[in-house]
């Protein structure tokens, strides 16, 4: 029977399956009775419980919603986990990355679900980009023209692999890079997957992802693919959402941003010559005399090239920058005129293809149209998701205003339309159907407070809960700041973090990350540190960043004697390496947002107008919670020792530096090297040895 606002019978469960003779203590070694991880379990198992119940919003404890906050490495993914796997419910999980979503599906998941004995069906969905298409495969390989020719070779490659797998994930696919350019020749796209009318529908790969997903009682998903579907992008999720009762987020913290993305809308050129090329393609094999299909479809992509032409330098352009931009605004307009609109709508009854064709050029036509109108003032925002804005449900964020801005590559150009706040799209959703929407991270408080976060998405009347990490950082954990990196916008930055690096891999034994702010500073350390390792003739393996997939690198990383690896964000959060074997990470310098996005333009801007301090408000918390994540990988375990080494003197220069340290654990400060190594031979796989911090060392404690 259960309680107010719980199931007493979950809750026993619950609480046994954490007990120190339970049987999560028998799977897993070197266990130990955390409180605040069977403390979140139970939280997880009274909002499960809560959406079945409809009780009232005036019991805080008895909220279907809760947000919840428990340091690094204590054991987040267990406490959510077991009440899902003992609730018997249907759950959705979805994670920060698809690293992440790996992570938990191969090694997380079967571990509690064995160590519980439950019969409980598991899938892995991922986004559509993922999975080999069969009929694209074959096509772009009879056609065979190609931009490179060592597309061929690796599409044969992805050819056999589709032969043999049993889900055509190309995280899967042996000895294929996993942004290698072919695999876009080798998936399907929203705009061109035949649907139903596939030939290869039994078969195909995405088809079958979304089936397992359906039946499975747990559906693990990523924060991308679930914020698409939402935005009616068709993923394949929302098909899930009826028959779900309890959403997981971890990793809850990068929802705002993730969902900023996908709940705006873009146009780009890449979907400009895609259509080109379909045109020309479709054109010819369905009506060949109609048009001249060549011309048409050349004329889109020289539409394309003086549109690029006018973006100028890669980079990104914010709303003011755009209203000046004559030359880039007269561009989009004249590449919305190639678009062979009354052509199409001629030939559309020809064939099935050539009438989806029209649809798109309509859709193009549309979009550009609007992005256009938008920046001069003159339409309101749209509501988010594809066109069809007709078909939309109800309004979204349309209340919401929208930042409009457009990214400069080497190749194309994107024009986006975002809105400024999501909250009330996750609202709406929330409100739609009595279910649990739970979200954890190490860092969803600004401060000890929450309400940054459930204002950011909506969540008012949520239950909020955090616990701090049940480490002894002052003692097993040691934060070094070089003295000798400088400043940070000075050119040889790069090599000063390597000189100041290297010495502490050494004395480690390498099981270092070393994580950067930047893709460029990861090849800069690549460079500098395979140098010294070569130099050195040391048995120090490198990893970096790109070489392979990141569930791969994780794996040599753990697997490896004395690795160590290089790379930027993904790194930065969940992964997770117990033990020795990760027991010095460096970072590079602060992680403030690059100055140059638009969208934190605009939030500054909106900030700013609202008589705030966007700094202290909006840069420094994000700051923050980065730095906490990146220092996170290190301690993971009660018996965990190791040395975090931020090369960024402005932690200790700075004003706000003081702020950063009060945001990380009480780690022990050192400035000197020598403590430093010291401190990495003895943990790098010694016995633990006493060494109990003073009192004056000791970091102050963060608030809560
Ligand atoms: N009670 C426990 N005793 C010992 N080890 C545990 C316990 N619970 C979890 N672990 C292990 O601790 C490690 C960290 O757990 P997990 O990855 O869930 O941390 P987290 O809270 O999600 O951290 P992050 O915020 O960095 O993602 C994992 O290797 C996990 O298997
Ligand atoms: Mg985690």
């Amino acid at each position: 029977m259960p309680g107010p606002g719980g199931d007493s019978r979950l809750d026993a469960a619950v609480d046994t399956a954490f007990r120190a003779d339970g049987p999560l203590a028998r799977a897993q070694p070197g266990y130990v009775a955390r409180v605040g991880q069977r403390e979140m379990a139970l939280a997880v198992a009274r909002a499960i419980a809560c959406a079945g119940l409809h009780s009232g919003p005036a019991d805080p404890e008895a909220s279907a919603t809760l947000v919840a906050e428990a340091g690094t490495g204590t054991g987040k993914t267990f406490a959510y986990l077991v009440p899902a796997l003992l609730s018997g419910g249907r759950i959705l999980i979805s994670t920060g990355t698809r690293n992440l979503q790996d992570q938990l599906y191969h090694r997380d998941l079967p571990r509690v679900r064995d160590a519980l004995g439950v019969g409980v069906t598991t899938a892995l969905l991922k986004g559509r980009s993922n999975y080999v298409c069969r009929h694209h495969l074959r096509r772009n390989l009879e056609e065979g023209r190609f931009e490179r020719r060592e597309d061929i070779a690796v599409l044969r490659r992805i050819e056999r692999f589709a032969a043999i797998s049993g889900s055509g994930d190309r995280s899967e696919a042996p000895g294929i890079a996993e942004d290698a350019p072919a695999w876009a020749r080798a998936t399907s796209t929203r705009e061109n997957c035949l649907g139903q009318d596939c030939p290869q529908l039994a078969d195909c790969f995405v088809f079958r992802a979304r089936q397992a997903a359906q039946q499975a009682d747990i559906v693990v998903v990523n924060h991308h693919l679930f914020c698409a579907d939402l935005a009616l992008r068709d993923e394949g999720v929302s098909e899930l959402l009826p028959t779900t009762d309890a959403l997981i987020f971890d990793e809850a913290h990068q929802l705002p941003e993730i969902a900023t993305q996908f709940f705006g809308r873009s146009v780009s050129t890449r979907q400009l010559v895609d259509f080109a090329r379909d045109l020309l393609r479709i054109g010819i094999a369905d009506a060949r005399d109609a048009a001249d299909w060549a011309a048409a479809s050349s004329a889109i992509e020289q539409g394309v090239r003086v549109l690029r032409l006018a973006g100028g330098r890669p980079g990104r352009l914010d709303a003011r920058q755009l209203r000046v931009h004559a030359a880039l605004r007269s561009a989009v307009a004249d590449v919305v005129a190639t678009l062979p609109m009354r052509l199409l709508e001629a030939a559309a009854e020809r064939s099935r293809d050539l009438a989806r064709l029209a649809g798109r050029a309509r859709e193009l036509a549309h979009r550009l149209q609007h992005w256009l109108a938008m920046l001069d003032g003159e339409t309101a925002p749209a509501a988010p998701g594809g066109v069809g804005d007709a078909e939309m449900p109800t309004g979204a964020d349309e209340a919401s205003p929208a930042i409009l801005w457009a990214e400069v590559h080497q190749t194309g150009v994107t024009l986006h339309e975002t809105p400024l706040s999501v909250a009330a799209t996750f609202r709406r959703h929330r409100e739609a159907a009595a279910r649990a929407w739970i979200f954890t991270s190490a860092t969803l408080a600004v401060a000890g407070r929450f309400d940054h976060f459930v204002t950011a998405m909506g969540l008012e009347g949520a239950r909020t809960l955090r616990w701090d990490s049940p480490f002894d950082f002052a003692n097993h954990a040691l934060l070094y700041v070089p003295r000798d990196c400088g400043d940070p916008a000075s050119p040889d930055f790069a090599r000063r973090v390597a000189d100041a690096a290297w010495p502490l891999i050494q004395a480690n034994g390498g099981r270092a990350f070393v994580l950067c702010t930047s893709l460029r500073m990861v090849e800069q350390q690549a460079t500098l540190l395979g140098a010294r390792i070569r130099d050195a003739g040391t048995d120090i393996e490198l990893l970096v960043q790109g070489q392979a997939s990141r569930l791969a690198l994780i794996e040599r990383f753990r697997a490896l004697r004395s690795p160590v690896l290089v790379g930027s964000a993904s790194f930065w959060e969940g992964v997770d390496v117990a033990g020795a074997q990760l027991s010095l990470v460096v970072i590079d310098k602060l992680p403030f947002a690059a100055p140059d996005d638009p969208i934190l333009r605009a939030r500054i801007d909106a900030m700013r107008s609202a008589g705030g301090d966007p700094f202290r408000q909006i840069q420094l918390p994000a700051a923050a919670m980065a730095l906490k994540q990146g220092a996170g990988r290190l301690i993971r375990s009660e018996a965990d020792r190791g040395v975090l080494a931020i090369c960024d003197e402005r932690l200790l220069g700075k004003s706000y530096g003081a702020s950063l340290v009060k945001s990380l654990p009480p780690f022990r400060l050192t400035r000197d090297e020598r403590e430093a190594l010291d401190f990495c031979l003895a943990s790098s796989g010694a016995p633990l040895t006493a060494t109990p911090a003073t009192s004056a060392d000791r970091l102050p404690q963060s608030p809560s």
